[in-house]
């Protein structure tokens, strides 16, 4: 980021096609590499991204040419990543938080979102679109 601005924001519309998560990896991980995050944290967050854009393509997508929407808004200290579709959205009280002892396939994509980003706030309710927002924070140099 230009050291003399506090933030910077960019933008990106993408279809709801499986094909284009990659894309966002390569991305993400350009973005969050020159903001200074380390390979650990760099990796945790395409993790996380992923999972979120697999849910815009997969639970979000309704009218199949209206892509979804990442935005990433760059800070000094942190990278927050939005990621919203205009899809049928979901009522979050209605999705069982999942039970690790007793894994099964599926489920788990918010829960790891949650465990590997510092904040994570979901706005989503029916026929209203879902978007994700997450936060990693910069460590501080020791
Ligand atoms: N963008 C979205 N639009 C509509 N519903 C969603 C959206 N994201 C999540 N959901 C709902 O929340 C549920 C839980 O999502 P989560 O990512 O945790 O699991 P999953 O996508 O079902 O499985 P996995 O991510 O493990 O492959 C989904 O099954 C779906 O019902
Ligand atoms: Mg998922």
């Amino acid at each position: 980021m230009n050291k003399e601005l506090t933030q910077e924001m960019i933008e990106i519309s993408i279809p709801h096609r499986a094909e284009y998560v990659s894309l966002i990896r390569l991305t993400v991980a350009s973005i969050a590499n020159r903001m200074g995050f380390d390979i650990e944290d760099i990796e945790d967050i395409k993790v996380a991204l992923s999972e979120a854009c697999s849910n815009a393509i997969m639970h979000g997508g309704c009218p199949k040419d209206d892509n979804f929407i990442v935005q990433f808004l760059l800070e000094k200290a942190s990278l927050t990543i939005s990621v919203s579709d205009f899809g049928k959205g979901y009522q979050k009280e209605s999705i069982p938080e999942p039970n690790t002892e007793e894994l099964r396939e599926g489920g788990l994509g918010i829960f790891i979102i949650k465990s590997l980003m510092d904040d994570v706030h979901i706005d989503s309710g029916n026929n209203q679109g879902t978007s994700i927002r997450m936060i990693k924070n910069l460590r501080e140099e020791s």
